[in-house]
């Protein structure tokens, strides 16, 4: 039977949690803008199945507006201590309302303040004015509940292509690239 790339994903994932010293679930976000200018920065995966993997972040900071521009987005893995990479690209699209509802009351009460604290990728005048919001949010809020800022939220990238990328003696790499067909994906290698 044909390799399933997101379980092969999962693999990989689980052999990196063992291994990485943190963050192995640390991976590059590229978006370009609408003039095709790329932007890269790192993000953390917060879920991963058939469908796409899964981050959060505020949709008004420069990637939510990228991808509000293209809605295509490419991630990447790189695993330093199995010496991996995994390389996804595809269309972006946010998740459901009450995914990201639920994920964001899964967060911590500091984290769930600083969503609603920081107007992110805006330029901030200083460090104290930005703390001084967060306090006062924290005053404002008391003891409630914090709810989901309406401009945070998931992403989902659905993956059109996904390859992997190991390590081998004399830079005689291995690629496995997977593409996804109607039917399901299908498999080749990549010169290194
Ligand atoms: C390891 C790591 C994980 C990160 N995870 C996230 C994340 O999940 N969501 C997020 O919005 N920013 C995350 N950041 C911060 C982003 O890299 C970036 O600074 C921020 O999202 C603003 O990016 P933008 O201006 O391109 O939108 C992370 C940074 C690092 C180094």
């Amino acid at each position: 039977m044909a390799t399933d790339p997101d379980l092969l994903f999962e693999e990989w994932l689980a052999e990196a949690r063992l291994s990485e010293p943190n963050d192995p679930e640390a991976m590059a976000l590229a978006t370009a803008d609408s003039e095709g200018r790329p932007s890269v920065r790192m993000v953390l995966l917060k879920g991963h199945d058939e469908n796409g993997f899964v981050f959060y972040t505020n949709s008004r900071s420069r990637k939510g507006g990228e991808l509000g521009a293209s809605a295509r987005a490419a991630l990447l893995f790189h695993w330093k201590s199995l010496r991996r990479q995994v390389r996804i690209e595809g269309p972006a699209e946010p998740v459901p309302e009450a995914q990201a509802d639920l994920y964001f009351a899964s967060r911590s009460r500091p984290s769930q303040l600083g969503a609603w604290a920081s107007e992110q990728s805006s330029p901030l005048e200083s460090r104290a004015l930005f703390e001084a919001r967060y306090q006062q949010l924290a005053e404002q809020f008391g003891e409630g509940e914090i709810p989901r800022p309406k401009h945070w939220w998931g992403y989902r990238v659905e993956a059109e292509r996904i390859e992997f990328w190991s390590d081998r003696a004399h830079r005689l790499h291995e690629r496995r690239l997977f593409v996804r067909q109607a039917d399901g994906w299908s498999e080749s290698l990549l010169y290194p």
